[in-house]
Order: structure tokens, then sequence, then C-alpha cells
């Protein structure tokens, strides 16, 4: 047997190996950290003089805008908080200093923008606008896109994305004046479109309309965020509100294409709805109003926040996979139409069931 020559120069150059393989993970190891660190720090600088700067909201009546506007009345920032309703108004007044302002706003009326500018102008002065949270919004209807007429995406698309697009470029001039911020509230559905309808186009409309502005306004030092939150418990995510909307465009489709799905098909899409709605929505909102705070306080606010465990755990690695992949869960999650397992039967050559 012949056992193999073990020098001290082999032992001398192995010890050294270990040493530097060591020495390189630490190196590794500290840099991370030593990185993590500086950022931890870098994101906690907050801006000065808060209570000489104004943000105007739009959607507060109820959910995230509601919320921050409360937040931020808090701590000390004029709030100018823009209502879809009087009510909504008279209670938001209600449950804040008297340093918050309430104008009313529908965002699809130019006349009603133009009034809110208006009235913003006076009440900034000289110092121009710090802040503009672009949070309002609206969901239905959503659902598979054959059930949908053109007037349902405007309806959404109206809200959502030209209704941003005016509120914007018309504050522009005061919040170019501050040297403010603009934080709009996108969604994960800007990221991947799980389901059929105006909201997620919508959405990837405000994420581009939001990379152009922060490109095109960081020559003026105003600085924009977008908020992509995940599923979270308000009006938006309402399970009634979202299935009678459904129920109306199911009730309305010519016989032909109801009869397409199948009679179980409406039932069992509910049921996945349901399901999974009560799996992902959060009821803790401030994770949102608190991104919110932060792209308007931060000295170095983030480009993009994702609040909610499911938008940074589950949507946001989703949308950097391969189309097929994602296709592959919706199948397995939603029920399949009728004339599917038609089609799939005569592919495959049995009697369809
Ligand atoms: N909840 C979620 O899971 C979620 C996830 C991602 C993104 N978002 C987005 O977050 C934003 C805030 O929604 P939310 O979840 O807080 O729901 P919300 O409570 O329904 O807030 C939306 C607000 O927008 C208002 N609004 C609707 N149409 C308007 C119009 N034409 N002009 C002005 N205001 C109008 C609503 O007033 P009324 O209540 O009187 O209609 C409401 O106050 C929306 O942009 C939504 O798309 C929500």
């Amino acid at each position: 047997m012949v056992f193999p020559m073990v020098s001290d120069d082999n032992i001398l150059i192995e010890f050294c190996q270990a040493i530097l393989s060591n020495l390189a993970l630490s190196c590794v190891l500290i840099s991370v950290t030593a990185i993590a660190i500086a950022w931890f720090i870098r994101d906690s600088f907050i801006v000065e003089d808060l209570d000489k700067k104004h943000i105007f909201i739009t959607g507060c009546d109820s959910g995230f805008g509601n919320l921050v506007a409360r937040q931020l009345d808090r701590k000390g920032v004029h709030v100018i908080a823009a209502c879809f309703t009087e009510k909504g108004g008279l209670d938001l007044k209600a449950a804040a200093s008297p340093r918050l302002k309430t104008v009313l706003l529908n965002v699809t009326d130019s006349l009603s923008i133009e009034r809110a500018v208006e009235f913003t102008r006076t009440e900034v002065g000289e110092r121009g606008l710090w802040g503009l949270i672009n949070n309002a919004g609206r969901a239905s209807p959503m659902g598979p896109t054959e059930w949908m007429q053109l007037e349902d995406f405007v309806k959404i698309l109206d809200v959502n994305l030209i209704g941003l697009i005016e509120v914007t470029l018309k504050f522009l001039p005061l919040l170019k004046k501050a040297q403010g911020r603009v934080v709009n509230v996108a969604s994960i559905l800007g990221r991947i479109a799980l389901n059929g309808g105006g909201y997620c186009i919508s959405k990837y409309g405000v994420e581009a309309f939001s990379d152009s502005l922060r490109r095109d306004m960081h020559h003026f030092g105003v600085k924009v965020s977008i908020i992509e939150p995940g599923f979270f418990k308000t009006n938006v995510t309402r399970l009634d509100i979202i299935e009678a909307d459904l129920e109306r465009l199911w009730n309305r489709l010519p016989e032909e294409v109801r009869h397409s799905y199948g009679p179980t098909f409406f039932d069992e899409y509910l049921k996945v709805q349901d399901f999974t709605m009560g799996l992902l929505c959060s009821a803790d909102i401030s994770k949102v109003s608190n991104c919110m705070q932060h792209a308007l306080t931060a000295l170095h606010p983030r480009t993009r926040y994702s609040p909610g465990w499911d938008a940074k755990l589950m949507w946001i690695p989703m949308s950097y996979l391969p189309a097929f992949i994602v296709d592959f869960f919706m199948a397995v999650l939603l029920p399949v139409p009728k004339d599917y397992k038609k089609i799939y039967a005569n592919q495959i050559g049995v009697e369809s069931p």
C-alpha cells in the first residue's frame, strides 16, 4: 500500500488557503453589515422644519389617505386633505387638529382640481407645496376581461391614472417652488396583473408615469416615490362591493357567453376570491401610511416602497419570474370554464364531461 506524502509545505499551503478563504468570507460579511448599517442610518435622517411644510393628499375620506392625513397632522405638518364627499371632510376635520384643512376634490373633474390648486396656492404662499400624495383610487369592477365593457375600463382609468396625472401636472409649479415630493400610490397589481379590468392597467400606468416624472423632475429638486402596497383591508378590497359588481357583470353577459363558463364557474370564482382575500388582506394599514410618511419626511426618500408581507415575499419576487410560471400559478388557483374542459377533452380525444 502507498501512502501519499504529506509534507510540511503542503500543510502550510492548506493552512494559508483556509485563512485566506475565511478572510475573504469575513471581509464580505463585514462589508455587507457595514453597508446595511450605513443604509439604515441614511434612511433614518428626517427633514427639518416639518411644521413649516404643506402636504396635499387626495382621497382622504377613508383608508390609507385618511390615516396618513391624521398621522402627518399629529407630526405638526400643515395637511390639506382632499375628500371626495362632504361627509368625509367633516368627519376628518373632527378627528384632526385645527391646523388640518379639507377641500372637496373629484380627481376626474378638471374644474374641481383647479379649485383645489387655487385653495392650496393661497394656503402655501411663497413657500410652495412640499408634498403631494396621489392616493385617490377605485378598484371595482375587477374580474375576467370578457365580462367587461369599455366603460368599465374607462371608469377606473379616469380616477386612478388620468386623474392622478392631471392633479400632478396642475400641482407641479407649486411643488417645484418648494423642491418638494410627489408620492404616487400604485399597487403590486402595477407589477403583476392578476385580474382583468381597468385596475391593473391603471396601476401599471402609475408606475410608468412616476418613473418618467422622477427622471424629469430630478433636475428641479423634486423627488418622486412610488408606493406599491400588497393587499390591505380597506373599501377598495371590500368583498361585498367587489362581489356585487361582479354579479352585475355576470348577469348582463349574453346567455351564450355565460354558457361557455358553465353553471358553477361564478360561484367557484367567488369562493377562490373570498379565500385568497381572506388569507392575504392585512388589517394593519399603518404599514402603508408609514411608507407614505417616510417618503415625505425622510431626507433620502426611497424610489419604491412595497408595504405588506405578501408584496415583499410573494408578488414582487413573482413579478420577476417568467410569464409561464405565473400563468401556471393562476391557472391552478382559478376555476376552469366549462368550454375549456370541452376543448381539452377534444384535444386528447376523450368524451367531454
Ligand atoms: N387596499 C388595498 O389593498 C390597496 C392595495 C394597493 C393599492 N391601493 C391603492 O391605495 C389607494 C387608497 O385606497 P384605499 O385602499 O385606502 O381605499 P379607500 O378607502 O377606498 O380610499 C380611496 C379613496 O379615494 C376616494 N375616491 C374615489 N374616487 C374618487 C374621485 N373620483 N376623486 C377623488 N377621490 C376619489 C374614495 O372616496 P369614497 O370612499 O367616497 O369613494 C376614497 O376616499 C388607492 O389608490 C388604491 O388603489 C389599495
